[in-house]
């Protein structure tokens, strides 16, 4: 199929698919993508045209990308405390890094939506007995028992209206009152407060209360300046299940063009990046913000080739190119790649996801990360930008604010037998929320050296 052949959400289905489900029930599954495609789009096009402003601004230097959440949603876990919780650390991180590095933050969830995960084998085994493997609740579910296992289209419309409810919350939070900067202590849940992180976050706060008082007592007028009280939040997954996206594929009333209506931002995932693939073709054709994951094997040529075909008009804040190469190799690889891609003309925003190269199996089974190496990864992105003066826009990570043993380290050095205690991921190991807050705070003590620079600079 040529690159050139007209494009229509359904044109992905004339490409190699990769990843996706096998549906026993093809007629149920034609019947779920119609009455999808009959439900009020999750999002509008003129937030995807401010998203896109805003991560313009990050390819500019201008400011951050926080863009985290679940490894995997579950079903079972879309109540008000995890969506609640998750946000508040977002938040909490962001404000880090506003307050500590003087820069604007763009807040990008992980979040309602972010059902869907690629797998390296289409079954599991286990004593004797074969099952598909588990594909994201979207698809089946975790159980290993052949009803859970087998992939039922009702999930799709399972996971919109869990998308819809949460986005909901989501919504109330970040615009009604829970966001605001004077609530900024009450953003800290009780275990991290304990920590080391929550005392450092808690001085923080202390700070942002004195200022926000100060200001007042000047005369400012805080009651007046919505920019205090609210947030923009933005939602993102991994475009991998492209019957969803297709049936949630709307057209712009007031420019005639195709958008993602599942969430703001959409990525392609590092196994399903082959440029002749069925996912690049979809998502060269909606107008939503893009996310590329590049893992180790990812070559200059292919990253451009990428480019090209998901972006040929060049334009700003469309593309977000997320490296996740492994904390030992990020010196290596990475700047070769941040050349090629600052020759050809092209400023993407440049994020590390420092969670998936480093995934390793601890000592008693548990697939866990180091939080060691997650920081190196961080430090190895920054110094990679550093050296080829390109800008590191953002980071990409799997949290969660409950508070889970999934990833080893951290202040409060959690190791291999303390893994067992709270374990809870349906994918990936996160990082809790006090992990996530000293992640925060080391790219703040890295972002704050210029931006110091800039206050100095400041008549
Ligand atoms: N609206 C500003 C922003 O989003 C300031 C702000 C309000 C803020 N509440 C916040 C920043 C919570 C970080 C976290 O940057
Ligand atoms: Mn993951």
């Amino acid at each position: 199929m040529a690159a050139t052949s007209s494009w229509s959400p359904s044109s992905w289905r004339l490409h190699k698919a990769l990843q996706l489900p096998n549906y026993p029930d093809a007629q149920a599954l034609i019947e779920a993508e119609a009455r999808l495609a009959a439900l009020p789009p999750l999002i509008f096009p003129g937030e995807i045209t401010q998203l896109k402003k805003r991560l313009a601004a990050v390819s500019r230097g201008e400011a951050f990308l926080l863009q985290g959440g679940d490894c995997a949603e579950s079903f079972d876990e879309l109540g008000q405390v995890p969506v609640e919780s998750t946000f508040r650390v977002i938040l909490q991180m962001a404000v880090v890094l506003t307050y500590a590095a003087a820069c604007p933050v763009i807040k990008l969830g992980r979040i309602a939506g972010q059902f869907a995960k690629p797998r390296s084998s289409d079954t599991e085994t286990l004593q004797g007995a074969t099952l598909p493997s588990y594909r994201g609740d979207i698809i089946n579910g975790a159980d290993f028992t052949p009803a859970a296992r087998t992939p039922d289209p009702q999930r799709l419309l399972t996971a919109y209206s869990h998308s819809a409810a949460t986005l909901n919350l989501l919504r109330a939070m970040a615009q009604g009152g829970f966001a605001d900067l004077h609530r900024v202590h009450g953003w800290t849940a009780d275990f991290v407060r304990r920590s080391p992180q929550g005392e450092r976050f808690e001085e923080l706060a202390d700070r942002i209360a004195q200022s926000l008082a100060f200001m007042e007592a000047c005369g400012f007028d805080a009651a007046a300046a919505p920019q205090l009280q609210a947030v923009e939040f933005y939602t993102s997954h991994e475009a991998l299940h492209l019957h969803y996206e297709e049936a949630l594929t709307r057209i712009d009333e007031a420019t005639g063009r195709a958008y993602g209506a599942s969430a703001h931002m959409l990525w392609l995932g590092e196994r399903t990046r082959g440029i002749e693939g069925a996912h690049v073709e979809y998502l060269r054709g909606i107008d939503n913000a893009v996310g590329v994951k590049l893992g180790p094997t990812a070559k200059a040529e292919d990253v451009l080739a990428l480019l090209d075909r998901l972006d040929p008009d060049h334009e700003p804040g469309r593309i977000a190119l997320i490296a996740r190469r492994g904390s030992d190799k990020v010196a290596a690889a990475l700047p070769a790649l941040l050349r090629a891609v600052k020759s050809a003309g092209r400023t993407p925003v440049w994020c590390c996801d420092p969670m998936h190269g480093n995934t390793v199996t601890s000592s008693n089974g548990y697939k866990t990360r180091d939080f060691a190496r997650i920081l190196d990864e961080v430090r190895g992105f920054f110094a990679a930008h550093a050296q080829e003066g390109t800008y590191p826009g953002g980071l990409h990570f799997e949290m969660t604010g409950q508070d889970v043993t999934e990833c080893r380290g951290g202040a409060q050095q959690l190791g291999d037998e303390a893994l067992a205690a709270r374990y809870h991921t349906a994918c990936d190991p996160r990082l809790h929320g006090s992990q996530s807050l000293e992640l925060a705070f080391l790219v703040a003590d890295v972002l704050r050296a210029p931006a110091a620079a800039r206050v100095r600079r400041a008549p």
